[in-house]
C-alpha cells in the first residue's frame, strides 16, 4: 500500500487531506455585528410609585442604556408602562431580564421581539413621554391594553394589532421630535 493510501481508505494524498482540514473558516458570512433588535412590551406600575420616581429612574437608565449601545422610550401613565428598547440582542435580552424582575412593575405583556436593520429611537438612549404630554398616544396605548382598570392580558398579537403597535410608535417619535425642535428653538 502507497504511503498516501490512508485509513481513511482513498487514495489522496496525506498532506491534501491535512490542508483541507487546517483551512481557516471562511469569515465572508461572519456579521460584524451582533443583531440588532427591537422589544416592546406593556406592564402596570404599582400603584405608590410617584412620576418623580420615574424620572429619576430614567436619568439612571440613560446612563446604562448609553454604555450598552441601546436606545429606547419609555411611556408611562397613570397606570401603565409602555417601553420600546433596541440594541445588540445579548444586551437587550439581559436588561429585559433585569426589568421583568423589578418590583415598581408587574404584569408584563411583551408585544413584540423582532430584528431589525435600523433603530427607530437612535437618537434616544431612553426618552420618556408622560401621559399629559399627548393623549392620543394615551388613547392608542388604552385601545392596545383595553381598560385600565384590569391586568394587561397575555394573549397572542394580531395583526391589528401589530398596526396599533406601528401607531404607537409613530406617534412617541413625532412627539419626541416636536419637544426636541421646541427645545432648540426656545435656545
Ligand atoms: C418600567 C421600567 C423601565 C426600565 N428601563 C430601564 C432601561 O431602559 N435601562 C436600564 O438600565 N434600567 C431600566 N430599568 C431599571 C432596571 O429594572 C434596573 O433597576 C436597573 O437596570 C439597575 O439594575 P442593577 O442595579 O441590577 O444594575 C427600568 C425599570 C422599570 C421599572
Amino acid at each position: 500500500m502507497d504511503e498516501n493510501e490512508c485509513v481513511l481508505g482513498f487514495e489522496w494524498p496525506i498532506w491534501k487531506i491535512m490542508s483541507s482540514l487546517t483551512v481557516a473558516p471562511s469569515t465572508e458570512n461572519v456579521p460584524n455585528h451582533p443583531s440588532l433588535v427591537q422589544l416592546t412590551y406593556v406592564s402596570t406600575r404599582v400603584a405608590h410609585l410617584q412620576d418623580d420616581d420615574i424620572i429619576e429612574m430614567v436619568i439612571k437608565a440613560n446612563y446604562a442604556n448609553r454604555r450598552d449601545d441601546i436606545t429606547g422610550c419609555l411611556w408611562f401613565g397613570p397606570r401603565r408602562f409602555f417601553q420600546v428598547l433596541e440594541g445588540p440582542q445579548d444586551k437587550i435580552n439581559r436588561l429585559y431580564r433585569k426589568i421583568r424582575s423589578d418590583t415598581r412593575h408587574y404584569g408584563f405583556k411583551l408585544i413584540s421581539y423582532s430584528t431589525i436593520e435600523e433603530r427607530q429611537f437612535s437618537r434616544w438612549s431612553l426618552a420618556h413621554v408622560a401621559h399629559q404630554e399627548d393623549q392620543v398616544i394615551e388613547q392608542l396605548i388604552l385601545d392596545y391594553t383595553g381598560s385600565d382598570s384590569h391586568p394587561v392580558s397575555e394573549q397572542s398579537t394580531s395583526v391589528s394589532e401589530k398596526n396599533l403597535l406601528q401607531r404607537i410608535i409613530d406617534r412617541l417619535r413625532e412627539t419626541l421630535l416636536k419637544q426636541a425642535d421646541s427645545s432648540a428653538t426656545s435656545d
